[in-house]
């Protein structure tokens, strides 16, 4: 299958393949890679099989090539070679056809990385508790391909992280890698090759998949790079290059840090609303007229995710090292942080509504997954919003279309189950994520009083709402 390029990227692939500066004759290891790229005989491996991996192995398996998926998890091994996928954006049937024509394979067996040509590492990079990155994740799979390292192979780390990771961590620990054969250290740009290549995958977009979201692409040297990108032109619709790892590493990180800052400012925006007496989605909706100059950001009950919460503190982190503080950000983790509250404080006016106290009241959460239309509830607000009502004494349940059990940071329930007079079994229901499926006539006829975080019910005007 061939990939329609875009035609500025056309034009510099055949820059970089053709021109002698890029591929000296004398550079091996750089051109057998780049033949088997082009071949489609080069071998992937990726570490890594969650939401980037597998949607990244399953679009590479499309175009030909043969993917081999790295997993620590035993389950999701077995489900992905029995060809079932545990991601909602990647249907069953492809991962049982990738299998059935031997495209596609999980494994733990990292010996079997000598046997790909490119490597991508897709492991969380998730926070530790004293909120500095957790890079043990990237540790582990850059020191399983050290391991199993040999000449030619192209390493392309994706996992989202702070500027400076690519090369001063993963780098050195490559390059320290020695010849199997004559003991010779390998260099990178000449025996090797490494990129970082930040994942923008959106989960339950159906616009945007890992195919037409154009790649952002840095390599380590210009070589590194013209690999990296024509490894990625195979498969996706449009490679972007940048002139240094770092720049692609903070380019991801600016991405997610003008969300999290524009999250945090309409979240203020609600506050400051609430106190005014003003409805800040009429506010909103009405900015959003104006065609230039403006774009709408919603407020709700928190970040989620394993994204935005997350990777601005990658960014602060390097910061403070550096004897700065970045100010946006720490402002708006601040402003984020403080919405669950924000929420419970809403709870709190709605029974109060009926003389009731949070104190043995049954309350329904409604939705418990960070955004609409996804199962993902790694740091969903509703995970603080259940914590917090439980502790003051409410009976809380939940119902979520997407998300049967729910068995996350110390809370271990199951989703009610649907009907139409669901709501009238609680004296408040929130409504958490607004999931497009949720029939939310019913739940208004049903509730008693409702929170509505997400202006879920913006169609409708009724006393017994409680606006965020
Ligand atoms: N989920 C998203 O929407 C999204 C979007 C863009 C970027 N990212 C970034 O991509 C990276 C991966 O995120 P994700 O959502 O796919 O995480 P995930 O938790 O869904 O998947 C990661 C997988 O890696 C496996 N793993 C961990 N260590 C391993 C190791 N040493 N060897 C082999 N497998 C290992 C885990 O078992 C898990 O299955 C993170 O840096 C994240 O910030 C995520």
């Amino acid at each position: 299958m061939s990939v329609e390029l875009d035609n500025v990227w056309r034009t510099h692939l055949v820059r970089a393949t053709c021109e002698t500066e890029a591929f000296p004759s004398n550079y091996g290891a750089g051109e057998r890679l780049q033949e088997k790229i082009l071949q489609k005989t080069a071998k992937i491996g990726i570490i890594g099989q969650g939401y980037v991996g597998l949607p990244l192995a399953i679009v590479f398996n499309r175009f030909d090539f043969s993917v081999l998926g790295f997993e620590k998890n035993v389950e999701k091994i077995k489900l992905l070679n029995e060809g079932v996928s545990y991601i909602q954006d990647v249907p069953s049937r492809d991962v049982e056809k990738y299998r059935k024509l031997g495209k596609f394979e999980a494994t733990s067996d990292f010996p079997r990385l000598k046997d790909c040509d490119v490597v991508i590492i897709c492991v969380p990079t998730p926070l530790a508790k004293t909120q500095d990155p957790d890079m043990s994740f990237i540790l582990s799979a850059v020191e399983s391909i050290a391991r199993n390292f040999r000449e030619g192979q192209l390493v392309i780390l994706e996992s989202t992280t702070y500027p400076g990771t690519t090369r001063e961590v993963v780098l050195p620990i490559l390059e320290a890698a020695q010849k199997q054969t004559n003991k010779q250290k390998l260099r990178v740009g000449r025996d090797f090759f490494l990129a970082f290549s930040p994942e923008r995958v959106d989960p339950g977009n159906k616009k945007y998949s890992v195919f037409n979201t154009p790649k952002v692409v840095g390599g380590v040297t210009s070589i590194c790079a013209d690999l990296a990108c024509l490894f990625y032109a195979q498969a996706l619709k449009q490679v972007v290059r940048v002139s240094s790892p770092e720049t692609a590493e903070m380019v991801k990180l600016l991405e997610n840090t003008f969300r999290a800052v524009n999250i945090g400012l309409v979240n203020e925006v609600a506050v400051m609303c609430e106190k005014l007496g003003i409805d800040c989605w009429e506010v909103i909706e009405a900015a959003a007229s104006k065609p230039f100059g403006y774009m709408p950001f919603y407020p709700g009950p928190g970040l989620g995710g394993h994204c935005i919460p997350i990777d601005p503190s990658y960014l602060s982190w390097k910061l403070r090292g550096l004897n700065y503080t970045a100010r946006f950000i720490e402002l708006a983790r601040e402003v984020n942080a403080s919405m669950p509250q924000f929420c419970i404080r809403k709870v709190i006016s709605a029974l109060n509504m009926d003389s009731t106290a949070v104190n043995g009241s049954r309350v329904l959460v409604l939705g418990v997954s960070y955004k609409k239309d996804i199962d993902d509830v790694r740091e969903s607000p509703a995970i603080d919003v259940i914590h917090e009502l439980e502790a003051m004494g409410a009976k809380v349940d939940y119902y979520d279309p997407f998300v049967a059990k729910l068995n996350y940071e110390g809370i271990q329930k199951a989703s009610k189950n649907w009907s139409d007079g669901l709501g009238s079994d609680y004296e408040c229901v929130v409504i958490i994520t607004d999931h497009t499926e949720v029939d939310y006539e019913a739940i208004l006829k049903s509730a008693k009083r409702i929170v509505d975080t997400r202006n879920a019910l913006k169609k409708f005007k009724h006393e017994k709402i409680v606006k965020l």
